[in-house]
């Protein structure tokens, strides 16, 4: 069976930004550059992506389009001899799943509070909670179904760029925005806020935070860049598609920064106050709201605004839904049709831990974040860097030599892969630990 490609160097990329850019980079990113230092904080996190991410997303995905398999058919065919590492790969499978099944519930209520802001208020309640679920879960499941070129991509091709375009005109509206009456600030100085360098903030625990968001924003170690880069053409250079996505994805986290917090900054008497009680998605779903109403035409934005959080997590959830359907169907041969309504059953039978108690949903996310994923990176890299042979690597790299890479170029990266970023992962894993 003729297996499926991303039709376009263009399409590969917007697929796989649109798996990366979420809300961690709409509220977590805004957040941490604001209390981190600023541009200080910007600097260490770039150096980071540059020396540990890029090298890792370039791991899972050498894995992924090496093997041209799911993420589970992938290491029995690169590792045939090593069955352990076959376990690795039901635990790329396990971690989207396990992250789909809460990301539905706070995707459904991005729904919810879409229509709130076109003035179509149902009543809150778990039960509606699992409606909005259900409803995430089946818009996710419906674009699936349609395939990797004419489900995925053709969706993410026209949803990416209107995403873009929304951001960057509430990021406008909001650093242009006069300030209220009983402010303390302007919008101006909610971006002084966010670009002012102050190295003097910088310690050991903004190094790790910068890791630390960078490994999240990226979606690194979930299996999804693997099964994405399995889609990846042979022609396309790996390094160009990841360094592409981690750039478009720091943009966009830098415009929804120039969104957010000058409004805060502009609308609020008190908006340091509003910032540091609200330090996890409190902010886009309680506060927002409050502000919105205070601009003018802001009900417009406001709807603009739910609508690209929509946007922003349905393209994600389409990147976890994909990762157990390609497994479903490459490991048991079901149709895909098939393998989307088992695997939509299975995440809504576990979403409903998440949609009826908020503090499975907070356990399940620290499970993932702070551990799981983690660990994710660090087998890819170990996998790559230590098992995987080291011209099978080379050859994913210059796409069988038909890119010449510098020799020194190559070497470098190897370090990064087998010693770098390794390290750097380890790091997080302490800190963690250590909290
Ligand atoms: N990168 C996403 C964000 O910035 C969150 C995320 C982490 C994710 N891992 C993922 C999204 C895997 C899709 C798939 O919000």
């Amino acid at each position: 069976m003729q297996r499926e490609k991303f039709g376009s160097k263009f399409g590969a990329l917007v697929v796989i930004a649109g798996a990366a850019v979420g809300l961690g980079n709409i509220w977590r990113f805004p957040y941490m550059v604001g209390t981190n230092g600023g541009a200080a904080f910007i600097i260490i996190y770039l150096i980071f992506v540059a020396l540990i991410c890029i090298p890792c997303m370039v791991a899972e995905m050498s894995i992924g389009r090496r093997s041209s398999r799911d993420a589970v058919g992938a290491f029995s065919v690169l590792a045939p001899q090593k069955p352990l590492w076959k376990g690795a790969g039901f635990l790329y499978v396990l971690i989207p799943t396990l992250i789909l099944s809460y990301y539905c519930v706070i995707g459904g209520l991005t729904i919810d509070y879409f229509l709130r802001s076109l003035g179509i208020c149902l009543p809150q309640s778990s039960a509606m909670s699992v409606f909005w679920m259900v409803v995430f879960l089946l818009i996710t499941a419906g674009v699936v179904i349609g395939g990797v070129q004419k489900g995925i991509e053709r969706f993410s091709k026209v949803m990416m760029p209107l995403l873009f375009l929304i951001v960057i005109f509430i990021a406008v509206r909001a650093m242009t925005l006069p300030a209220r009456e009983g402010a303390s600030a302007t919008a101006l100085d909610g971006v002084r806020f966010l670009f002012k360098p102050d190295f003097s903030k910088v310690t050991m625990k903004t190094c790790l935070d910068a890791l630390g968001q960078a490994f999240f924003s990226l979606s690194l170690g979930s299996g999804v860049l693997m099964t994405y880069g399995s889609y990846v053409r042979k022609k396309d250079s790996l390094f160009n598609t990841a360094s592409s996505i981690a750039i478009s994805d720091l943009v966009f986290a830098l415009i929804a920064g120039c969104a957010i917090i000058p409004a805060v900054f502009a609308l609020n008497a008190d908006p340091m106050a509003v910032l540091s009680n609200n330090t996890d998605s409190a902010l886009v779903f309680n506060i927002l709201p409050q502000v919105f109403p205070m601009m003018p035409l802001g009900g417009i934005l406001e709807a603009f605004f739910f609508f690209a959080l929509i946007i922003a997590a349905l393209t994600s959830s389409v990147s976890l839904f994909e990762v157990p359907v390609c497994c479903a169907i490459e490991q048991t041969k079901l149709s895909r049709k098939a393998a989307c309504a088992i695997v939509a059953v299975v995440i809504f039978l576990l979403g409903l831990l998440s949609a009826l108690r908020g503090t499975t949903l907070n356990f399940i996310d620290a499970l993932c974040a702070n551990w799981l994923m983690p660990l994710g990176g660090l087998l890819a890299l170990i996998f790559v860097g230590w098992t995987m042979k080291k011209s099978d690597f080379e050859d994913e790299l210059t796409n069988g030599g038909m890119h010449l890479a510098h020799p020194r170029f190559l070497k470098v990266l190897r370090f990064a892969i087998c010693y770098l970023a390794p390290t750097g992962v380890l790091a997080v894993f302490l800190f963690q630990l250590l909290k």
